[in-house]
């Protein structure tokens, strides 16, 4: 990045903090009462137990035993061992004291075949064992039905790229909402539709491997969301009224703005939110629904440009923006960093064509922030709570629920870049509260303790726990900021001057 654009950066960082009192961070700020604190894991990630019992393989079982794809060469096999010490994880969610844990289903374990042919017992059984003893122990269960371990059976018959998939999905759903839902009050549908569709199916990156940019990524993004909508509607119509939930989607986005104040920037940072956030929350918090216009205008031209008889991007029909529209009881949102975007450094050519990112047209960065020398996040606090107010101000203030937020490092029990980063963002999340009037009734840290990070391996940590993987029972231990995190929700107080000493205990 050239000088100016350095320049243009600080600028713009100048500006964010500008607007709020020299000082105001050094107060100590008491938690809003309606505010619930949460922590979150996902199947995939911490069970472990790959083939136990009648257990299919999934995408990602697959996807880990190519060559060269997960960083570290490890694979998801055993991870955390949650399927055989679940109840150690309820230990540590109690030693924390948070109103809620977001765990997600594996889908294969419930459904070996992929249909609803087969409802695995012992599958169904460990989900259900999970959540009596949440309960037990006053936590609210939080259960996301799709957290990107699709059944392998199904990506052979395509996986999301298949319109199908919303029958299938849905029939999963009912399987779930049948099994758990007099116990489950808070249903997820989809985690983090981008990362899975774009990165999954527009690059090599995430399973299912299916490299189709600009072209396969879109025929997912389409899919997914009848997919959701379909197990929306049939809790509203079927489950809703006996059960008495909720249930909706989250998305997961970094903020997106312009690196500079010129013109170019701000419009390509003002794309990027409508291609990252919008392309998934349009369709489903608008008032008119369907994909924003200034995506679908984009990827037609240049479809057209590239010799394309149609838009690459596939049309929602009337109906179907209809069907989708209104599919959410709340707005779940997953945060961690923000980019910049500079107009003038993107050239034609340089990302695939046609693809995704030569779709967006702009090159993005980190600006000047700098991520910390054992950090993987970096810390950026101004943009969530930009991103918070874009949510607002674009969809009629929804209440949010932030279902994931948190900071990666590569491992050490003493995380302090961890605590400070939970206190600038939590921060940033009560001015938007308190100064805004965003609507934020849940917090939630990604996540509970270190586990599998999808193609970075074991090699990067989020957890509030540190689990050692050289130990067959895979001992957590609680990290500072797990210390931290057991005050702030004790006190409910965010109190900047809190940096907890390590205590040594086990789980
Ligand atoms: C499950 O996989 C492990 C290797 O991770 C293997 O030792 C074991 O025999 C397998 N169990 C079954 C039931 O296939
Ligand atoms: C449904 O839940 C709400 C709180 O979410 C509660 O006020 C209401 O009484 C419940 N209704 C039934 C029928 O259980």
């Amino acid at each position: 990045m050239g000088c100016l654009n350095k320049l243009t950066v600080a600028f713009a960082v100048l500006s964010v903090t500008a607007g709020k009192e020299l000082g105001a961070k050094a107060a100590v700020r008491k938690l809003p009462e309606g505010l619930q604190f949460g922590a979150a894991t996902a199947s995939f990630q911490v069970e472990g137990g790959w083939n136990a019992s009648d257990k299919s393989p999934s995408i990602w079982d697959t996807f880990c035993e190519i060559p060269g794809k997960i960083k570290d060469g490890t694979d998801g096999r055993d991870t955390c061992k949650s399927y055989e010490y679940y109840q150690r994880d309820i230990e540590m969610l109690k030693f924390l004291g948070v109103d809620f844990y977001r765990f997600s289903i594996s889908w294969p374990r419930v459904l070996p075949t992929g249909f609803a042919d087969k409802i695995s017992k012992d599958g169904i059984g460990y989900y259900s064992k999970l959540v009596d003893e949440l309960l037990a122990n006053g936590i609210e269960p939080v259960a996301t039905l799709y957290h990107w371990d699709l059944p392998q059976s199904l990506q052979d018959l395509g996986g999301w790229a298949n319109p199908l998939i919303a029958d299938w999905f849905e029939d999963y759903a009912r399987v779930l909402y049948d099994a758990l839902g007099d116990r489950v009050k808070l249903w997820l549908t989809l985690n983090e539709p981008k990362q899975f569709a774009i990165y999954g199916y527009g690059t090599e990156a995430f399973a299912p491997n299916i490299n189709s940019p600009g072209i396969g990524d879109y025929m997912a993004v389409k899919n997914l969301l009848l997919a959701h909508a379909r197990a929306w509607h049939l809790y509203d119509k079927e489950y809703r009224q006996k059960q008495n939930g909720s249930c909706g989607i989250t998305i997961a986005s970094d903020f997106s703005e312009g690196a500079s104040d010129s013109p170019a920037d701000i419009e390509a940072g003002n794309l990027a939110l409508d291609f990252e956030i919008g392309f998934y929350s349009h369709p489903i918090f608008s008032s008119t629904g369907g994909f924003p216009e200034s995506v679908v205008k984009r990827v037609a031209e240049r479809s057209a440009a590239q010799g394309f008889p149609r838009s690459r991007l596939p049309e929602l029909t009337k109906d179907e923006i209809e069907f989708i529209r209104g599919t959410s009881d709340f707005y779940g949102f997953n945060h961690y960093s923000t980019r910049f975007y500079t107009a003038a450094d993107y050239k034609p050519g340089m990302f695939d064509v046609p693809s995704y990112n030569d779709d967006v047209g702009a090159v993005s960065g980190r600006g000047d922030y700098v991520t910390a020398p054992n950090g993987y996040t970096t810390k950026i606090s101004a943009g969530i709570r930009k991103a918070l107010n874009w949510i607002k101000d674009s969809y009629n203030s929804p209440e949010i629920m932030i279902f994931e937020n948190g900071y990666g490092d590569f491992g050490g029990i003493d995380d302090f870049d961890r605590i400070d980063y939970y206190k600038e963002y939590l921060d940033a999340i009560l001015d938007a509260i308190e100064v805004d009037g965003c609507r934020i009734t849940k917090y939630t840290a990604w996540s509970l303790m270190d586990n599998f990070e999808w193609s970075q391996g074991l090699s990067v940590k989020f957890g509030l726990f540190e689990v050692d993987y050289e130990d067959e029972k895979r001992t957590r231990r609680p990290k500072t900021s797990a210390l931290w995190y057991r005050n702030l929700i004790a006190s409910r107080v965010l109190d900047p001057a809190d940096n907890p000493k390590p205590e040594n205990l086990e789980f």
